[in-house]
């Protein structure tokens, strides 16, 4: 495979008492992963609380290795900026949460659109062009259940699709299969339209489920659990690595 595969551990399952210590043991490590996964969580658009731009301010001063910030929030238009500032290199938002209230309200579940409207995607178009305006990279994720067809818009206008393989909110989720046939589309779809993005897949990935994600045409690799809660995470993250680069 000529590709290479790049890795973003999700701080979400490293200390947070020793987050500091974490986050060096593997950016400074012989093999340190191609990006840093910041799960940002307002309580709204999930169920969960996690990190706000603080965070990412501060782990900017700790490491080089580049910040892959991904929003879980409501109104991404209004918090931008804060997290752009606080020095995320690439900034991710959903799709789902251009529509005020659209979240989902069952154990289980997370928001879902079924198509957007005109006003919807313009004003996504506007978010990404902020993203990208303000030198960072822009990213789109999309929930398990949002049709992958609502991101046809936006193929020659962002630098990451971020497929979710669990509902978000919490790490140490069983990846969903579903995913993988998401994955290929989003692949021949950017393809067809010349579009040069990372397709990135975030939730239950270890060596396994790697595999199977990279085959389906995932280039980047969130996995929390499976590096961050493991007992050696420098060791973990090679053995992901060596899972992929066998193909
Ligand atoms: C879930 C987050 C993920 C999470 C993945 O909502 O978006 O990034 O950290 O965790 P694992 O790899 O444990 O499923
Ligand atoms: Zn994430």
């Amino acid at each position: 495979m000529s590709r290479k595969i790049q890795l973003a551990p999700s701080i979400l399952s490293a200390s947070f008492l020793n987050l500091e210590r974490d986050v060096r043991l593997l950016t400074e490590s012989a093999d340190p992963p191609e990006w840093l996964h910041i799960d940002v969580m307002d309580g709204h658009f999930v169920p969960n609380l996690t990190m706000g731009p603080p965070f990412v301010r501060a782990l900017k001063r700790i490491t080089t290795v580049p910040l892959d910030v991904h929003l879980m929030i409501d109104n991404p238009g209004e918090q931008l900026d804060w997290y752009l500032d606080a020095g995320a290199d690439l900034l991710t938002f959903h799709l789902e949460a251009v529509r005020p209230g659209a979240r989902g309200t069952q154990k289980g579940s997370s928001a879902t659109i079924k198509e957007l409207t005109e006003a919807e995607v313009e004003y996504a178009h506007t978010l990404l062009a902020r993203i990208r305006a303000a030198g960072a990279q822009a990213g789109l994720s999309l929930n398990p259940e949002t049709p992958v067809g609502l991101l046809l818009p936006f193929y020659t206008e962002m630098d990451l699709v971020l497929l979710m393989s669990v509902h978000p909110g919490f790490g140490g989720q069983s990846f969903i299969p579903e995913a993988l046939v998401r994955l290929t589309e989003v692949r021949d779809t950017a393809q067809a339209q010349s579009a040069e993005l990372l397709i990135e897949v975030d939730g239950g990935i270890d060596a396994d489920t790697a595999e199977l994600a990279v085959e389906a045409g995932a280039d980047v690799l969130v996995a929390g659990q499976a590096i961050y809660g493991q007992s050696d995470p420098v060791a973990a993250l090679q053995q992901i690595r060596a899972a992929v680069s066998q193909l």
